[in-house]
């Protein structure tokens, strides 16, 4: 049998979907004939991606939205379902981080990024609800190692990330019934990407020795996560559902955790009022 992922005239829409992780799963849903939207907070990043994934020949609509802000989050999904139609995959990656220790973290800092990753996801996906193919639609959050595996200087991504995952599960309960899917991917260290430009060593000797920690012995790549995220999409995953996928070559916990603690120990602390 030969293995064909074909998501023509689908529509996906991937939330945070204009840089980095994300934007190369919009990219890859591009590629495979989807009819695309991006979604994230700066105008710049979202004409930037609008750009970028016409080059495949698809359709594709960028829309300006903060997962923070419920409302601007609905008007999002209203006007792309009304240009491309329910849609039949989400994805829900936006996110913000630094690298920070608990007892210096203001409580707008921890707030901030509970509010952008946890309750942005809620926004997300409690307003996509109304728009998601019943039944056929799948949804896939964008999690992190950190959910599970706790880190320094990650009280809050921490929390947040496992609020996540709990989320995940519950709605894969509560959705299931109208045969909508939920499973969320938790990269490990993806090269070249904001996440692993803030949270890993600086040094080239700390990356290096991280990357040796990495079962398989590299660092990921945008397609690494972008196929995980085609399949789990795909018919061949249509009896997954609530489940929390690593993505990390073998573990995250070996290889992230000691380069993002060589990072935090280099921090300077100047910002600290
Ligand atoms: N260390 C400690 N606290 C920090 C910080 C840092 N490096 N960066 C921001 N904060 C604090 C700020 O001091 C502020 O708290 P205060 O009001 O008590 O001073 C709070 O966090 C909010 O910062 P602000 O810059 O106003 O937030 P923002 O909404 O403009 O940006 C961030 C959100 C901070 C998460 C920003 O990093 C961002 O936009 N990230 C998106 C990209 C990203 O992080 N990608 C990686 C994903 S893994
Ligand atoms: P990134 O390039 O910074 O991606 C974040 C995306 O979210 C951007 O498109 C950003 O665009 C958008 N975004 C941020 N805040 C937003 C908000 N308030 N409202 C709407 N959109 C917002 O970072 P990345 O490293 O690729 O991370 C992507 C995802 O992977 C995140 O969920 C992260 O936790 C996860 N992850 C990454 C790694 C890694 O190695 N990089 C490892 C584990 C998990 P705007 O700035 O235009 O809003």
């Amino acid at each position: 049998m030969q293995l064909g992922i074909d998501f023509t005239d689908r529509h996906v829409v991937v939330f945070g979907g204009t840089t980095g992780i994300n934007f190369g799963i919009a990219e890859a849903f591009a590629r495979q004939g989807a009819r695309v939207t991006v979604a994230s907070r700066k105008r710049e990043n979202v004409d930037a991606a609008v750009d970028s994934l016409g080059r495949h020949g698809g359709a594709v609509h960028g829309v300006v939205a903060d997962v923070r802000d419920f409302d601007a989050v609905g008007r999002a999904f209203a006007e792309s379902v009304a240009r491309f139609g329910p849609i039949d995959v989400l994805i829900s990656g936006a996110a913000g981080n630094f690298l920070c220790e608990a007892k210096d973290m203001s409580s707008n800092g921890f707030k901030v990024v509970v509010d952008i990753d946890l309750v942005g996801t809620f926004h997300v996906l409690r307003q996509a609800h109304a728009h998601l193919r019943k039944p056929g639609g799948a949804v896939i959050n964008i999690t992190a190692p950190q959910s599970f595996v706790p880190m320094r200087y990650q009280a809050h991504a921490s929390a947040a990330k496992a609020g996540v995952d709990q989320f995940t599960r519950v709605l894969a309960l509560e959705w299931g019934g109208e045969g909508v899917r939920l499973n969320s991917i938790s990269p490990g260290p993806i090269d070249g990407t904001e996440g692993f430009r803030k949270l890993m060593a600086p040094t080239p000797e700390d990356r290096e020795f991280a990357r040796t920690q990495v079962p398989l012995q590299r660092f990921g790549s945008l397609d690494d996560i972008a196929n995980l995220a085609l399949f789990l999409a795909s018919p061949y995953a249509a009896y997954i559902s609530g489940a929390i996928v690593p993505c990390d070559g073998g573990g995250a916990f070996e290889s992230v955790k000691p380069a993002l603690e060589a990072a935090g120990r280099s921090l300077s602390t100047s910002w600290v009022a």
